[in-house]
């Protein structure tokens, strides 16, 4: 007999067939009784009827334990009323392993517990669904990139700069070195795009930040390309287009998941249009401060309530555009029509859901660069290598990197970052 996934119930409707699931919860009355059942794919139940499978196994179903694991036998039908639209009709079933007295149980837990049982968190319904919304990006992050002939180019996660300043890093010995955790590929990344054009990166990155915040994680995943012969408008153009494939894919491919945590599709697909609407930094300054914030000026870095503000104002991924050079990395290129400002932008998703996206056109002119290094107090021997970039046969190029774990909470409509990641590294809080 055949063992299937409940995912491939559809094809086996009428058909006997073999399941390996989970029991989430259960509930009995005198002769039925109904297992909530999961098994990685989907959630649906399997109903075991006294009739059917004799007084000692309806009993031993009555008194199984919540998150046993167990191989069933029986019928796929159609069942209109679950989430799926199928069930199971049990004919045999045998427990794997047994589960005495499970943590989580069907009542409510504070946050605290469930994170410090975030091991076996991951098995609730809730999060299934974020973890099907965070596989869909990155499924759909690496068919765009590959549909447009991007290289996938994996930077070391053990380095010896600091492209994003020097305050948040983690430090570790590297032999008779000092080596930190990559807060960003980025630099490396600029190299690849010199040897191949176009590259993405997809891959863990840190940031030693004493943040407590709903958007922020000590380790979180950034998907960075970096494009040579592209100006900082072309780079936004990928953006946009990038981040509306996003959500197209996942308002296509995630519809359980999304139902399942009430996120409003409405909302979404007003996300997929292009192109994104911008706004300059200065402009955006104005129109915060038109609207009653005093409590920002021209030079200022944004909080997130004044995030919050411009892209509510405009109801979509808005790119804020042309930052002050004093509140953004030394790599970035000033803008010749205010050198002021540098040709960067940040993409903010609203709902106030802050930056998802950071990105700029390069610096790509030595000796500014090395002044830049300089200037930026940073070891220039260190950086020697990078400087490279801009000696042999330098060209135009941008780049931006996105945060997988804020891109999930926004599509995923749920109120804090920690739930986007499986195992999340929080400021105090490394286990589980
Ligand atoms: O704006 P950031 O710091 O930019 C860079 O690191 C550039 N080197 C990227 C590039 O141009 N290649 O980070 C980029 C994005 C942010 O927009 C945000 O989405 C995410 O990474 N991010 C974080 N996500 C979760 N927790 C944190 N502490 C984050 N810091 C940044
Ligand atoms: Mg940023």
């Amino acid at each position: 007999m055949e063992t299937i996934t409940m995912k491939q119930a559809p094809d086996f409707v009428g058909q006997e067939v073999m399941i390996d699931a989970w029991l989430t919860n259960k509930r009995s009355s005198g002769k039925i009784a109904f297992l909530q059942l999961r098994d990685g794919t989907a959630f649906f139940q399997g109903i075991v009827l006294k009739a059917e499978v004799g007084d000692e196994l309806f009993d031993q179903a009555k008194h199984l334990n919540q998150e046993c694991s167990l191989k069933v036998r029986g019928i796929i039908q159609e069942d209109s009323r679950s989430e799926l639209g199928y069930e199971v009709l049990i004919k045999d079933f045998e427990v794997i392993g047994d589960s005495q007295d499970y943590p989580i149980t069907p009542k409510e837990h504070g946050t605290d517990f469930l994170m410090d049982h975030r091991h076996l968190w991951l098995r609730s319904s809730r999060q299934h669904a974020i973890m099907q919304i965070r596989n869909e990006i990155i499924r759909a992050t690496y068919q765009f990139f590959n549909d447009r002939d991007f290289i996938k180019i994996d930077p070391p996660i053990l380095t010896g700069s600091a492209p994003e300043g020097t305050t948040e890093l983690f430090k570790t010995e590297y032999f008779d070195e000092e080596a930190y955790l990559s807060q960003s590929g980025q630099l490396y990344m600029e190299a690849a795009a010199l040897a191949f054009g176009k590259v993405f990166s997809f891959g863990p990155t840190f940031r030693a930040e004493k943040s407590k915040t709903r958007r922020h994680l000590i380790e979180f995943w950034m998907m960075e390309p970096e494009m040579a012969n592209y100006d900082h408008q072309a780079s936004l153009a990928l953006q946009e287009e990038y981040v509306a494939f996003l959500v197209r894919n996942v308002i296509d491919h995630c519809q359980l998941a999304l139902k399942r945590l009430d996120r409003d599709i409405a909302t979404l697909e007003n996300y997929t249009k292009t192109p994104s609407p911008r706004i300059e930094y200065t402009d955006a300054i104005q129109l915060l401060q038109d609207n009653g914030f005093d409590d920002i000026e021209w030079g200022d870095d944004f909080g997130s309530p004044h995030e919050t503000y411009i892209a509510n104002h405009f109801d979509q991924p808005v790119f804020i555009l042309n930052y002050p050079k004093t509140i953004k990395p030394f790599y970035m290129k000033i803008n010749p029509e205010d050198p002021r400002t540098v040709l960067c932008a940040d993409m903010i998703a609203p709902e106030g859901y802050g930056e998802i996206i950071g990105g700029s056109e390069r610096e790509n002119d030595y000796e500014t660069m090395k002044a830049n290094i300089e200037k930026f107090g940073l070891d220039l021997a260190a950086y020697q290598w990078y400087l490279d970039t801009t000696k042999y046969g330098s060209v135009p190029h941008s780049g931006f990197g996105m945060g997988l774990e804020r891109c999930v909470a926004w599509l995923s409509g749920i109120e804090h970052i920690r739930e986007t990641s499986p195992f999340p590294r929080l400021l105090n809080r490394l286990y589980p």
